[in-house]
C-alpha cells in the first residue's frame, strides 16, 4: 500500500523535486511575478496622486473666480464632455456597423484556444489581454476581420467572461475546436506557424486563418506545426523574411500575427503591416536565418512591453486632464460601462 503511495508521488510531477535548472527558471518568474505586483501597485498609487492633484488644480482655479466666471468654465466643461460623449457613442456605433458586416463577408481569423493546459495562469492572463487587445484593433480597422474563438473553455474562458463588455463582443465564441466547428471546410483551413514551410504569399477570403492562442515562452516549440501536420490541415507561415531581418526568431505573440493580419487586409502590403506591427529591438540588419529562438527573457520583455502599452492607452482612454473631480467620476463610471478595455491603444 505504502509502495503503491510512493509510486503514485513518483509519477506525480507535481511531488517531484524540482531539477536545478526548472528551480532556476521558477525562481526567475517568481521574482518577475513580484516585479511586476509592485509595478502595479505603483501605478495605481501614481494614479491616485495625479487625480488628487487634477482635482485639487481644478478647484484652486474655481476658487479664483466670480461665480459668473466659475459657472461659465463648468459649463464649458460639461459642454466638452457631452461632445465627447457623443463623439465616442458615435464611433462606437460605426464599429458595430462595421464589425456586424464583417460577419457576413470579413475574413475569417480563429484564435486556437486549446492550448490552455500549457500555460500558467500569468500566461493565460496574458493571452486573454492579448485577444482583448485584438479585439480593440480589429475594431478599430475600417475593414475588420471576423474574429473567431474556438476551444473556448475552463480557464480561459472563465478569464475571458471577466473581461467587461466580453458578452457583447462581436466576435464568434464555440466551446468546441475549429475542426469541428469548420468540419465542412477542413480543406479551407490554413494554420498559421512560422515552423511552416509554406509561405503566405496574400489572404485568401475563402480560407480561415488559425492562430495558436499560446504564451508559452517557447517552451513548446513546432507543436502548432506537429498540431495541423497530425490533422492534416495546410500550414502557411508569414513572409516575414522576404521584408524584414529579424534581430531573434520570427516567433511572433499572438497579437503581433493578428495586427499583422489586419494591416494587411487593409493595405495589401506585407512590407508595411511588418514595419508597423513588428517592435524596432526585433529587427535587425543581421541575416534572419542565422537568428536564434526568443529566448525566456526576451518573452518576458515582450509581455512586459505589451503591458505597459496597453496600460498606457488604457490611461489615456481613461484621462479627465480637462474635467472636473465629478466629471471625473463620471467619466470613470462611464468608461467602467463602456468597456475601458476594449478601446486599448496601439501595441508596438
Ligand atoms: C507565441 S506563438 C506560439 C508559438 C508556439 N510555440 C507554436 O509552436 O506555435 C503564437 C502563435 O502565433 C502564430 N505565429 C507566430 N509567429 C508566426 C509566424 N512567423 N508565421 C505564422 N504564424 C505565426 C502561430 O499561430 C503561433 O501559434
Amino acid at each position: 500500500m505504502e509502495e503503491a503511495t510512493q509510486n503514485e508521488e513518483n509519477s506525480n510531477p507535481q511531488t517531484q523535486p524540482l531539477s536545478k535548472n526548472a528551480q532556476k527558471k521558477l525562481l526567475k518568474q517568481q521574482k518577475f511575478e513580484a516585479k511586476k505586483a509592485e509595478k502595479k501597485a505603483q501605478m495605481k498609487e501614481q494614479k491616485q496622486r495625479d487625480a488628487e492633484r487634477k482635482r485639487k488644480e481644478w478647484e484652486e482655479k474655481l476658487a479664483g473666480l466670480t461665480e459668473e466666471e466659475r459657472q461659465k468654465l463648468i459649463d464649458s466643461r460639461k459642454e466638452l464632455r457631452r461632445e465627447r460623449m457623443e463623439k465616442r457613442s458615435e464611433e462606437r456605433g460605426l464599429k458595430i456597423e462595421r464589425l456586424t458586416k464583417a460577419k457576413d463577408n470579413g475574413q475569417n481569423i480563429v484564435v486556437d484556444l486549446e492550448f490552455s493546459h500549457l500555460m500558467t495562469h500569468s500566461e493565460i492572463h496574458s493571452l486573454v489581454q492579448q485577444i482583448m487587445y485584438c479585439y480593440a484593433v480589429n475594431g478599430r480597422c475600417s475593414t475588420p476581420a471576423h474574429l473567431w474563438l474556438t476551444g473556448c473553455q475552463g480557464e480561459l474562458e472563465t478569464q475571458l467572461q471577466r473581461l467587461p463588455g466580453f458578452d457583447k463582443w462581436i466576435i464568434e465564441k464555440e466551446n468546441q475546436s475549429y475542426i469541428q466547428t469548420f468540419s465542412e471546410q477542413k480543406d479551407n483551413l490554413v494554420y498559421l506557424t512560422a515552423d511552416s514551410e509554406t509561405v503566405l504569399d496574400e489572404l485568401d477570403p475563402s480560407k480561415v486563418y488559425i492562430v495558436g492562442g499560446l504564451v508559452d515562452r517557447n517552451r513548446w516549440k513546432g507543436i502548432t506545426m506537429k498540431k495541423a501536420e497530425e490533422q492534416g490541415i495546410q500550414t502557411a507561415k508569414l513572409p516575414i523574411g522576404t521584408y524584414m531581418k529579424m534581430s531573434s526568431s520570427q516567433v511572433l505573440t499572438v497579437n503581433q500575427v493578428i495586427e499583422i493580419l489586419l494591416k494587411f487586409l487593409e493595405t495589401r502590403d506585407w512590407k508595411t503591416s511588418f514595419f508597423q506591427v513588428i517592435p524596432q529591438r526585433k529587427r535587425s540588419e543581421a541575416d534572419s536565418e542565422n537568428c536564434q529562438e526568443l529566448d525566456g527573457e526576451e518573452c518576458r520583455e515582450e509581455n512586459e512591453e505589451f503591458e505597459r502599452k496597453k496600460k498606457r492607452s488604457e490611461a489615456e482612454s481613461e484621462n479627465c486632464r480637462e474635467l472636473d473631480g465629478e466629471e471625473c467620476k463620471e467619466e470613470n463610471e462611464e468608461s467602467e460601462r463602456t468597456k475601458k478595455c476594449i478601446e486599448v491603444g496601439s501595441h508596438d
